[in-house]
């Protein structure tokens, strides 16, 4: 690893198999958000970014139109290689990959670490949860032994396959955008804790 970004990772032998390349997070290393999502899907192992697919246009869009510029963001994911045919990571992926994550959540120590769906939601709550009932929700977590704040949200997917997820997703990009200090419509992207 250096600094966030893992260079060379051969921790998960069937990822090792199916990925193009490992997709690091992306955004300010000191950034007052962190988006955690799943995993990259093929849109994010083809351009080496995460959220850079239909998923990453419903983020960009919310986050847009609730003031925050992603490049003002941080975004990242549970497991940094594609899995074969874009199923779930496996409980082992996630432990493995764990300590980047870790390493990136203590170093970016952001106001507010955002879970973007049911696996990046369990896996740093360490409990089961049921997102769409608790998204809007700002919880205490011990991660790494450190103490942060986690808002569940739903994945921006959930958005594409049921409308009704819309509003509880927006729902969800408001807070984090009120707790990073965005006037709502203020449009700029720029956080008024900057500069503080
Ligand atoms: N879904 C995720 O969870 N992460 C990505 O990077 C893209 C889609």
């Amino acid at each position: 690893m250096e600094g966030l970004e893992v260079i060379e990772c051969e921790r998960c032998p069937e990822l090792c198999e199916s990925r193009s390349r490992i997709v690091n997070g992306t955004g300010p290393d000191d950034a007052d958000l962190l988006f955690v999502g799943e995993a990259p899907g093929e849109h994010e192992d083809d351009g080496g970014e995460p959220f850079v697919g239909r998923s990453g246009t419903v983020l960009d869009e919310a986050l847009r139109e609730h003031g925050l510029a992603r490049d003002a963001v941080r975004i990242t994911n549970c497991v940094r290689c594609r899995p074969p045919d874009n199923r779930d990571p496996h409980k082992e992926e996630l432990t493995n990959c764990r300590e980047y994550l870790e390493r990136e959540i203590d170093t970016v120590d952001p106001e507010l670490v955002v879970t973007l769906g049911k696996v990046p939601t369990e896996h740093l709550l360490e409990r089961d949860a049921a997102v769409t009932k608790e998204a809007g929700t700002i919880e205490d977590a011990r991660l790494d032994g450190t103490a942060h704040r986690v808002l569940i949200c739903v994945h921006p997917a959930a958005t594409l396959y049921d409308g009704s997820q819309q509003e509880t997703f927006e729902t969800a990009i408001a807070t984090a955008a009120e707790v990073a200090g965005v006037a709502e419509g203020d449009g700029s992207g720029q956080s008024r804790l900057d500069g503080f």
